[in-house]
């Protein structure tokens, strides 16, 4: 993932118009309800299936379409699935608001892209339930909120190693990602690859599961957990997602059996790593009993120092915690000790007179 950063960018839609232009099959489609021209412009609209509640089609819209959001949204007015694509480009509309009554985007090799559009603020496809193909929102440099509140099912595959399946990046400094929107578009067992320049939004009403600083009962904790030498447990007995880093310092923990919910931790911030564990002098173990993903964009990720004597050898949760983190492009995110997993596994046991 981490080389792949950057290369997307500069390649979404030159490769995607080449990529992409060969499949042109929409034999599965109601013959008038395909159109075909897909450039959405003030000369094409009059011959958009207006009537049609599933459309097959790959709509174009850019800065010169020359279309007021009434017009589309005449159009667009009936229109419930889009099987195709959808893609919206260097335009001035504020919102998407013209397209709030779509449902549902079928898409096999594209999918979604909203990018470069410099008045947009939030998507507000208010309605929009289900998401297939690839999911692109960049660029936008306003753009604060996707604004997808009924967005439940995102099945987003890319069939190009290069290219993420989600893109949420560039947009406004200011942007963030509900905490619905953040679980179903990290849903490992459904995207196969993603790439965020962007955060969580802390919580506006705080309630028992989603908190802003650890608490009893707390499920969804968005920012840092920070453990020192005093910390009371009951706090994170129940927590499952952490959208900010773990940090241990000082602590007197002997093993993680404390996480015993824990199944994810999202740290956005290139800047941060995921995982800060040192100078634990008691800590034995480093197994996490559910975590089952991380996700990071810092160099490293995962950073163990100076903990019990012990923990460098423990290559098997230095294996389990890297298998956890994003990508297959994950070999040096996880460090004990400036070792990495392999180097540890080569260390023979502490007692075993090396
Ligand atoms: C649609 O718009 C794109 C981008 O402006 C352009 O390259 C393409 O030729 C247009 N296609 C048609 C059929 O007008
Ligand atoms: C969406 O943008 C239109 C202008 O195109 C504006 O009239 C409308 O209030 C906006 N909707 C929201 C929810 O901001
Ligand atoms: C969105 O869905 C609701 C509930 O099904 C419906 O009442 C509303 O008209 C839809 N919005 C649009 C813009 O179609
Ligand atoms: C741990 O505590 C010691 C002594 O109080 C302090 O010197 C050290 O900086 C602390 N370590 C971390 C990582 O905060
Ligand atoms: C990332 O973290 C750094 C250091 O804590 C902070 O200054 C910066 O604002 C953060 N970036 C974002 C996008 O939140």
């Amino acid at each position: 993932m981490k080389n792949s950063i950057f290369l997307p960018f500069f390649c979404i839609l030159p490769c995607f118009l080449k990529l992409a232009s060969g499949q042109n099959d929409f034999s599965d489609c109601d013959p008038k309800c395909v159109f075909q021209i897909g450039n959405l412009t003030s000369k094409s609209i009059g011959s958009f299936p207006k009537k049609c509640s599933k459309v097959c089609s790959k709509i174009y819209i850019d800065e010169t379409s020359q279309l007021s959001a009434a017009q589309l949204k005449s159009a667009f007015k009936d229109m419930k699935i889009l099987s195709g694509r959808l893609e919206i480009v260097h335009t001035t509309f504020k919102n998407l608001s013209f397209l709030a009554g779509l449902q549902t985007v079928e898409a096999n090799a594209f999918g979604v892209d909203i990018s470069g559009n410099p008045g947009l603020e939030e998507l507000g496809l208010t309605n929009l339930t289900s998401i297939s193909g690839i999911f692109f929102v960049t660029m936008n440099p306003k753009l604060k909120r996707l604004k997808l509140p009924s967005l439940k099912n995102a099945q987003l595959h890319s069939p190009y190693t290069m290219t993420p399946a989600v893109s949420v990046s560039f947009n406004s400094p200011q942007f963030c990602l509900t905490l619905q929107e953040a679980k179903i578009l990290l849903n490992h067992r459904k995207i196969n690859s993603f790439v965020f320049f962007s955060k969580v939004c802390k919580p506006g009403n705080p309630t028992k599961k989603n908190c802003v600083v650890p608490k009893i009962g707390c499920e969804n904790l968005v920012g840092d957990l920070k453990i020192g030498p005093k910390f009371d447990f009951k706090k994170v007995k129940t927590l499952k997602f952490l959208y900010g880093s773990l940090i241990v310092k000082n602590s007197s923990l002997t093993d993680f059996k404390v996480f015993e919910n824990l199944m994810e931790i999202v740290q956005m911030n290139s800047t941060k790593l995921a995982i800060d564990v040192q100078d634990n002098k008691n800590l034995q173990s480093a197994m996490f009993p559910k975590l089952r993903r991380i996700y990071t964009d810092h160099m490293i990720g995962v950073l163990f120092k100076s903990n019990h004597n012990s923990l460098k050898f423990d290559f098997k949760s230095c294996f389990s915690i890297r298998n956890a983190v994003n990508g297959p492009d994950n070999h040096f995110s996880t460090l004990f000790d400036d070792l990495s997993c392999e180097d540890m596994e080569k260390l023979k046991k502490p007692n075993g007179g090396r």
